[in-house]
């Protein structure tokens, strides 16, 4: 006769599938923030700067996944936890806040004016530093699957070190966007330095290591 042990034992899903389901449900809970803000903005609940408000937001859910899936590393460093298998989820969140915060910037802010974005890249330092985040981010995205990581072998490992580069050029954006020195971009600015110079440290560390000792 069974057990309800055994039984329980049967119905455990297997780590795979396990793994899925909690990919699946970071999905539905990493884009609920942006479901909420176009919702709000259909409904007409943005305020009386909708297009600003909804960039804005878009913007902030871009850094805030970006800084999420820079702290999947010293998380487990630091404490023992890890989430390095979430890590892709998190990372393809931020491409795809990104890439929502940049088609509303592009479709509903200048309604794909391409000369005045183009003005725009070049005149204005915090469109320039946003533009610079977002291509490296493009590469990223692409090659954030099994096959590409396959394919690229160790210059795979290479190409995601630009990521703290778009870290860094997206704290400048969010700095640079608001002008005067409230506390918020401050707080964002510092947590992302604080992580460039944690993967600086460890960078650094691991090179000595590797270097052979002088007689
Ligand atoms: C990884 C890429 C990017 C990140 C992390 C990012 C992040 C942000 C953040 C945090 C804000 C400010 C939100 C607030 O005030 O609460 C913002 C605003 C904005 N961003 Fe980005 N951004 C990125 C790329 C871009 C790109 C590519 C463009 C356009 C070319 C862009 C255009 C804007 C605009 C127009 C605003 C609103 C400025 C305003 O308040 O008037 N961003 N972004």
């Amino acid at each position: 006769m069974l057990q309800s042990t055994d039984v329980a034992k049967k119905l455990r899903p297997s780590p795979a599938v396990r793994f899925r389901l909690l990919r699946a449900a970071l999905y539905w809970v990493g884009f609920a923030p942006a479901v909420w803000v176009f919702y709000l903005g259909f409904t007409n609940q943005l305020g009386a700067n909708p297009v600003r408000t909804l960039e804005q937001e878009l913007g902030i859910w871009t850094l805030r996944f970006l800084i999420a899936t820079l702290m999947v590393t010293p998380l487990r460093d630091l404490t023992g936890i890890s989430l390095l298998r979430y890590r892709r989820t998190l990372g393809l969140l931020t491409f795809y806040y990104a890439l929502l915060h940049f088609t509303t910037y592009m479709l509903i802010d200048y309604r794909l004016d391409l000369q005045a974005i183009a003005a725009d890249i070049v005149k204005r330092p915090y469109i320039t530093f946003g533009m610079l985040a977002f291509a490296i981010l493009v590469p990223l995205a692409v090659t954030s699957n099994d096959r590409m990581v396959r394919r690229l072998g160790s210059a795979w490992t290479k190409l995601h070190r630009w990521v703290y580069l778009a870290a860094a050029a997206a704290a400048a954006h969010y700095l640079l966007v608001v002008k005067s020195w409230p506390m918020e971009p401050l707080v964002y600015f510092a947590i992302v330095a604080v992580l460039l110079a944690y993967r600086l440290g460890k960078h650094l560390r691991r090179r000595r290591r590797r270097r052979p000792a002088v007689a």
